[in-house]
């Protein structure tokens, strides 16, 4: 009979749009990465009367946070700026790059030399208000998936950070990096594509 011909090949279609359906979810949840925490653990640049130059020490802490997915790092370039209007660079640390594996921690040092006292003496002046000072981190990751690595993803995220006039950080705790919106669209702009691309090679396989 043709109208049960027609009912098969409706099963059929269901059950295709069912499995695709399923297999979207399921490479969504398994591809799908979240970028590391980047936080400022310390900074202190101490100013010592007696010298012109001085050193700024911070240290960073970066939590991959997948559950399942390593990360490789590139070079990341942390820079610091005397206010958070990011107008007067103090300077620039660059953190060689490093493999990390899923749901790990680093904690990573880094050093800035050769500061000029006067550079940075404006928060030892002790003018009452609070002084902030900017801290910008930029980088590239790739994930890696089972036995597969990920392209490029760019990670630029900052924070202020207030300092007292020893100029050191003002609280003990982290303070997180973040970045701005326009980042998160991108990412899900992407998964679109992604998305689209699966069900055109879905159909086209079919
Ligand atoms: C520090 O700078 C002042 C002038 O800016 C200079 O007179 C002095 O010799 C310098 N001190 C050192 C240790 O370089
Ligand atoms: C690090 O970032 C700063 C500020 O964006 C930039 O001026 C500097 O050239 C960068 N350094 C490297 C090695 O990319
Ligand atoms: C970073 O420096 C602190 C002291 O300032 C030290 O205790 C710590 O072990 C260092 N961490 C690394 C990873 O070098
Ligand atoms: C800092 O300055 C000293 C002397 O001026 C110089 O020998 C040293 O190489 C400088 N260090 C850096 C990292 O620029
Ligand atoms: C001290 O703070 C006041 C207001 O917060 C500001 O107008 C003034 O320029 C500051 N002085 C110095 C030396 O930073
Ligand atoms: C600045 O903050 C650091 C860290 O909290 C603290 O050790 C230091 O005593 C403070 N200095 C002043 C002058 O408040």
């Amino acid at each position: 009979m043709p109208d049960s011909g027609g009912r098969g090949c409706c099963r059929c279609c269901c059950s295709f749009i069912f499995t695709s359906g399923l297999t979207a979810l399921f490479m969504w949840l398994s591809l799908r990465t979240t970028s590391p925490a980047c936080a400022l653990s310390k900074f202190s640049i101490p100013l010592d009367q007696t010298k012109n130059l001085t050193t700024l020490e911070f240290e960073l802490r970066l939590k991959n946070t997948n559950k399942d997915k390593g990360v490789y790092y590139d070079p990341i370039n942390v820079t610091f700026f005397d206010s958070p209007d990011r107008s007067r660079s103090i300077g620039s640390s660059i953190i060689t790059k490093f493999y990390q594996g899923h749901k790990k921690k680093a904690t990573k040092n880094g050093t800035i030399s050769n500061i000029s006292r006067d550079e940075v003496s404006r928060a030892a002046q002790g003018n009452g208000s609070k002084v902030f000072f900017w801290v910008d981190l930029a980088t590239s990751v790739r994930y890696k998936i089972l036995m597969f690595k990920t392209k490029r993803h760019k990670i630029r995220v900052g924070a202020s950070v207030e300092v007292n006039g020893t100029i050191s950080k003002v609280y003990p705790k982290d303070i997180k990096l973040k970045s701005n919106a326009g980042k998160i669209r991108s990412y899900c702009g992407k998964l679109g594509v992604f998305f689209a691309n699966f069900l055109v090679l879905g159909l086209l396989s079919f």
